[in-house]
């Protein structure tokens, strides 16, 4: 029986790695996806994503998580979430229930201090550091305080034909305390529906919001694209959309698959990474390019996998 998982940006390998284990030995896409985004929110050096995660602009790591179950469209959310180690869990906990699904801030923090997830401080001596050189860089230089935005978000298939999605991320870096983006915001950051596919997106949440790009995706698989026809899509048509009514679009990047396991992308940035595993593909990094609104893919070289990892855990210093 075939399963697949994909998920946005290289930081994703480690867990795509883990969950496609799971699937290999039958497990759920449910526990695929929360075994693989946990790993992303446990590793310190991604600085978009739970622990280490990048503050807002006051100095606090707020988390935005959400998890979709394709069977029964079960949805849980956390935006504005503080001092929890692993937001995806605390989502996945709040897709179970009937109502109160989806909560923000003190609310989301009381559920989870009740339903016993792990309290955890979530900035890192690092994160601090880059939060300090950017109030300097924004001071001197003038420099938007805006920047940032790598959510990793999953879509997964099993054997048994269940799928599911989930996404956990930072936001903005030095966004307004209370910011919320696209990835906890269903149809949006992430929507899965196991008769059809499941899409997830990552990028500028506020652009993400005006096209719905992970709902329109699953939309288009509905209607007869294939996975890559409905990314290429969706995301060409909501940034030609931004760009006509607004003169700029944002960030927009989208993995997807369907429910036969096929997979599509697409993205309206350079360097947007992607990895893919499935019954016949081991876990793989990809790159990414977009020439007149159809997205092209290579296998990352090993140069470039060498280079982002050193990127990621090169010493910083005060500025
Ligand atoms: N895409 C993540 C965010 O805008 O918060």
């Amino acid at each position: 029986m075939s399963w697949t998982i994909i998920a946005t940006w290289r930081m994703a390998l480690e867990g795509v790695q883990e969950g496609a284990k799971l699937l290999e030995y039958k497990g759920n896409s449910e526990d695929a996806i929360e075994k693989a985004i946990k790993m992303v929110e446990d590793f310190p050096y991604y600085k978009s994503v739970g622990y280490g995660g990048l503050p807002n602009e006051n100095g606090e790591v707020e988390l935005d998580a959400a998890f979709m179950d394709g069977d029964s469209l079960s949805i849980g959310a956390v935006a504005g979430i503080k001092d929890f180690k692993n937001p995806i869990s605390i989502a996945r906990k709040l897709s179970e229930e009937k109502v109160n699904c989806f909560l923000v801030g003190q609310g989301a923090e009381d559920y989870a201090h009740k339903n016993g997830f792990e309290r955890m401080n979530m900035l890192t001596d690092r994160a601090i550091i880059q939060y300090k050189n950017r109030l300097k860089e924004t001071v001197d230089k003038g420099l938007s305080p805006y920047s940032g935005h790598d959510t990793v978000g999953m879509v997964a298939l099993d054997q048994n034909n269940s799928m599911a999605s989930g996404t956990s991320t930072s936001g903005l870096f030095m966004k307004k305390r209370g910011r919320t983006g696209d990835s906890a915001i269903s149809g949006s950051g992430f929507y899965v529906d196991s008769e059809i596919g499941g899409a997830t997106a990552t990028g500028l949440g506020e652009d993400i919001m005006k096209g719905c790009s992970s709902y329109e995706i699953v939309r288009l698989m509905k209607e007869g694209y294939t996975p890559q026809e409905a990314a290429d899509k969706a995301v060409g048509q909501l940034n030609d959309l931004l760009i006509k009514r607004r003169k700029k679009a944002g960030d927009i990047s989208v993995v997807c698959i369907n429910n036969k396991g096929e997979f599509g992308v697409a993205t309206n940035i350079e360097g947007f990474s992607f990895v893919v595993a499935t019954d016949n593909l081991t876990p793989t990094v990809y790159v990414c390019s977009s020439k007149k609104g159809k997205t092209s893919y290579e296998v990352a070289t090993s140069e470039w996998m060498d280079n982002y990892m050193k990127k990621r855990t090169a010493p910083l210093k005060l500025k």
